[in-house]
């Protein structure tokens, strides 16, 4: 059968999307939602939106008085666009940032936070038996992507979290400030004695990135059972993983929680909620 629009053009009607961010040029939202509109078939386009900061709120505005369906929020504008929102989702102001943005018909601005959602998902599609309840977790780092982290973690019923980075003091801001008895703040030289025990390490610090020093954490004590995971994802293969691989642990990298981060976007924008697969992993890790 011919498709109707073999040239994928645009209608008049078509739904649109996009990422802010400054800059925006590294991000792979744009490959990935654009896999998805092509998968499915979806009249709609969503693009890369190059942002100063400076020009967020305006932007935002524009975008949405442009009759864009909504939009995701990258670095540094996370926490920019929350006050910018009409609502927000309970989950968004737990973690305090927003990084989807959706506009109502009405004009309305309605901000969610999908990271700690997309950090459960990979987990659970990637090993499907982890039972978050079953032991203490132990994170490592107290950054922004570490926020989203822990209240996922904590809504997913962990019994406790060991919180360990480099700088003590932030750590201990960020359990205060989540409020949550659960979270208990280790010393980072610690953090080989703190995995005793423990049925998930998670690293959310940028220990192992590309360009960055390696994550050096004796994983001895930690039960061979325990479920490792990364949030880096460039490389896929961190050495905190092939550590924990070699040792005989389950392991899962940090790829899947950006994809799936970015399902409740495309649902609501585009009106179907998209499948990750194999090939979509493939697809937004390759060059061209
Ligand atoms: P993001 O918002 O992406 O999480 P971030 O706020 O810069 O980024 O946080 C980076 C995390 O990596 C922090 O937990 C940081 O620890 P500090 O709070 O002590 O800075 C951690 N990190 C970065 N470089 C590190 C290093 N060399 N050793 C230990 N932790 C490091």
């Amino acid at each position: 059968m011919t498709p109707r629009n073999p040239y994928r053009t645009l209608s008049g009607t078509s739904r649109l999307a996009g990422v802010m961010g400054w800059p925006v040029s590294h991000s792979k939202s744009p490959r990935l939602h654009g896999y998805w509109l092509a998968k499915y078939g979806i009249d709609g386009c969503y693009m890369p939106l190059p942002v100063e900061p400076e020009n967020f709120q305006a932007a935002l505005i524009s975008l949405r008085n442009l009759g864009f369906s909504g939009v995701n929020v990258t670095i540094p504008q996370k926490e920019m666009a929350m006050p910018e929102c009409d609502e927000l989702s309970d989950r968004a102001r737990r973690i305090g940032a927003v990084n989807t943005v959706t506009f109502s018909k009405d004009g309305r601005m309605w901000g969610d936070n999908t990271d700690g959602y997309g950090f459960i998902e990979n987990l659970r599609q990637e090993a499907p038996d982890i039972a978050f309840a079953s032991g203490p977790a132990v994170v490592l780092g107290a950054g922004g992507a570490c926020r989203a982290v822990l209240v996922a973690l904590l809504d997913e019923g962990s019994p406790e979290i060991r919180l360990a980075n480099r700088t003590r003091k932030r750590a201990e801001d960020l359990a205060k400030e989540i409020n949550d008895p659960r979270i208990k703040v280790v010393d980072w030289p610690l953090a080989p004695e703190a995995v005793a025990g423990a049925s998930l390490v998670v690293n959310t610090t940028s220990l192992g990135m590309v360009g960055q020093p390696k994550l050096e954490i004796d994983l001895a004590g930690l039960p061979q059972t325990a479920l490792v995971t990364d949030i880096v994802y460039a490389p896929l293969m961190t050495d905190l993983l092939l550590q924990a691989k070699e040792r005989g642990n389950p392991i899962v990298d940090g790829l899947g929680m950006l994809l799936h981060q970015a399902r409740p976007g495309f649902h609501r924008w585009f009106g179907i909620d998209p499948e990750v697969t194999q090939e979509l992993r493939d697809f937004v890790l390759s060059p061209d």
